[in-house]
């Protein structure tokens, strides 16, 4: 008798707990859509005026986008979407990219992920948390990869003129060193709920 009892607790917990993670899915869901699109802009954004500049100027002189409009670039997409977007890693360029505590356990957690074979392209995560304020907030992380081109300025041999910018501007660059397919970092956004 008392088995039963126990069963049966065990058994509406258990719904209650379903339920109430479905509707969360649900919404989830929704937000992590609009996010992978507010990324899609960013890395678009960034990846044409890389291009563009790289190819009219070289690509010393694309150092100079990522440098100076990077970070611009990215406070307009975060302002034009109403989310606040942005990129980080565990191996940092420029400081003020550095992750927060929750940031940096998600990017362990991606880190291992990819040891265990996971694939960095779809690798994300998303959490309802909530802020110092005790409001919630939405918030997500996709990973970036290392792709070929991204090694001219992120690789393990940088090319004299490219090494000599990049020690001007960044003293303390840890990322370098990175082979293709290795995770560089994540976009990381967040939106109120
Ligand atoms: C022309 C050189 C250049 C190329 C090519 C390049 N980057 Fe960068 N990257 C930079 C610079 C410079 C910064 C620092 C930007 C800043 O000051 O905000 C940076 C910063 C970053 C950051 C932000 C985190 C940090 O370390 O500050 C990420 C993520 C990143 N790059 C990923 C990539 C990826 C992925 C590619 C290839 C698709 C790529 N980069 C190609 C020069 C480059």
């Amino acid at each position: 008798m008392k088995k039963r009892t126990l069963n049966l607790t065990i058994l509406l917990s258990t719904l209650v707990a379903a339920q109430s993670n479905s509707a969360d899915t649900v919404s989830t869901q929704s937000l992590e859509q609009e996010g992978k699109g507010v990324i899609k802009a960013l890395a678009s954004q960034l990846g044409n005026e890389l291009k563009a500049t790289a190819k009219n100027e070289g690509l010393p002189a694309a150092i100079k986008v990522c440098n100076t409009q990077a970070q611009p670039i990215t406070q307009q997409v975060s302002d034009a979407k109403g989310w606040d977007v942005s990129r980080t890693s565990l191996k940092l360029r420029n400081p003020n990219n550095a992750p927060d505590a929750w940031e940096r356990r998600v990017l362990e957690y991606f880190a291992t992920q990819k040891t265990l074979g996971a694939d960095l392209k779809t690798l994300a995560y998303s959490e309802i948390t909530t802020d110092e304020s005790g409001r919630q907030v939405f918030r997500m992380m996709k990973a970036i990869p290392v792709s070929k081109q991204c090694l001219a300025c992120h690789g393990g041999q940088l090319k004299p003129g490219i090494k000599a910018k990049l020690d001007e501007l960044y003293p303390y660059d840890s990322a370098t060193g990175f082979k293709a397919g290795d995770l560089r970092g994540a976009f990381t956004l967040k939106k109120m709920l």
